[in-house]
């Protein structure tokens, strides 16, 4: 899995995302990250990338030439046009599903904005999927691609050190995690509930599914209508 990202401060996402699990899964060969400065395509001997806008209006706008050219150098290398992700609050909004078809493709181009927005046509000609983070508005695409990544590649095996826990965690099935304890039993006065240090699993896994379902009732009713319950789950929400 090859992430290329497409931007104008390719630092950002360097240090952004060479920590933690996604740094060591780098570090592993698990996947790779490559950030690409726009700023190195210019045509123009100051490095510009952007000018105004025609129609006039606020700010700058990213040109079309610097970002075709960047992405160019990227489809010669690969040999082949890739899936091709433009940050933007007008795409489609982001979720675990999304994360999960994407978690299948070999290399994944991210292309971040800044200004006002990137010249129409460029988009036209490269970009295949337009993603939001959510309806919210930030100052450049760098942020989205860095929680985009994050997300995809925690999803390829070998990424996390048990891939159980992709698949037990909040939105599989639509329904957000259970509560988690650690050491000491008792902490501020709160114990841990009496049926996880029962040693009986199948009741733990009954606990800890019953308390994802009541979650999600109570903090997403939304997400409880895409969730496949079965009987036992509807008649435990309605006790
Ligand atoms: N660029 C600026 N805001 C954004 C958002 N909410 N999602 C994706 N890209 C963005």
């Amino acid at each position: 899995m090859n992430y290329h990202v497409m931007t104008l401060f390719p630092q950002m996402i360097l240090d952004g995302l060479n920590t933690s699990i996604i740094g060591r899964a780098i570090e592993n060969r698990l996947i790779s990250l490559e950030a690409i400065d726009i700023r190195d395509y210019s045509t123009n001997k100051h490095k510009k990338v952007d000018d105004y806008p025609y129609g006039g209006g606020a700010g700058m706008v990213m040109q079309a030439e610097p970002v075709y050219r960047s992405y160019q150098s990227i489809v010669k290398k690969l040999g082949k046009k890739p899936r091709v992700v433009f940050l933007t609050p007008q795409g489609q909004v982001f979720n675990q599903a999304i994360a999960k078809k994407l978690s299948k493709e070999e290399d994944l181009v991210f292309l971040c904005g800044h200004y006002e927005g990137i010249d129409e046509r460029v988009l036209e000609e490269m970009v295949t999927d337009e993603i939001s983070i959510g309806d919210y508005v930030l100052t450049g695409g760098e942020l989205p691609a860095m929680v985009m990544i994050d997300t995809i590649a925690r999803l390829v095996p070998g990424v996390l050190n048990n891939d159980v826990s992709a698949e037990i965690e909040s939105f599989h099935n639509h329904l957000l995690e259970y509560p988690q304890y650690s050491r000491p039993i008792e902490w501020m006065g709160k114990k841990v509930p009496e049926v996880l240090m029962s040693g009986h699993h199948a009741n733990v896994d009954q606990w800890r599914h019953e308390q994802s379902l009541i979650r999600t009732a109570k903090r997403r009713p939304d997400l409880l209508e895409k969730a496949s319950l079965t009987k036992q789950d509807i008649e435990f929400l309605n006790s």
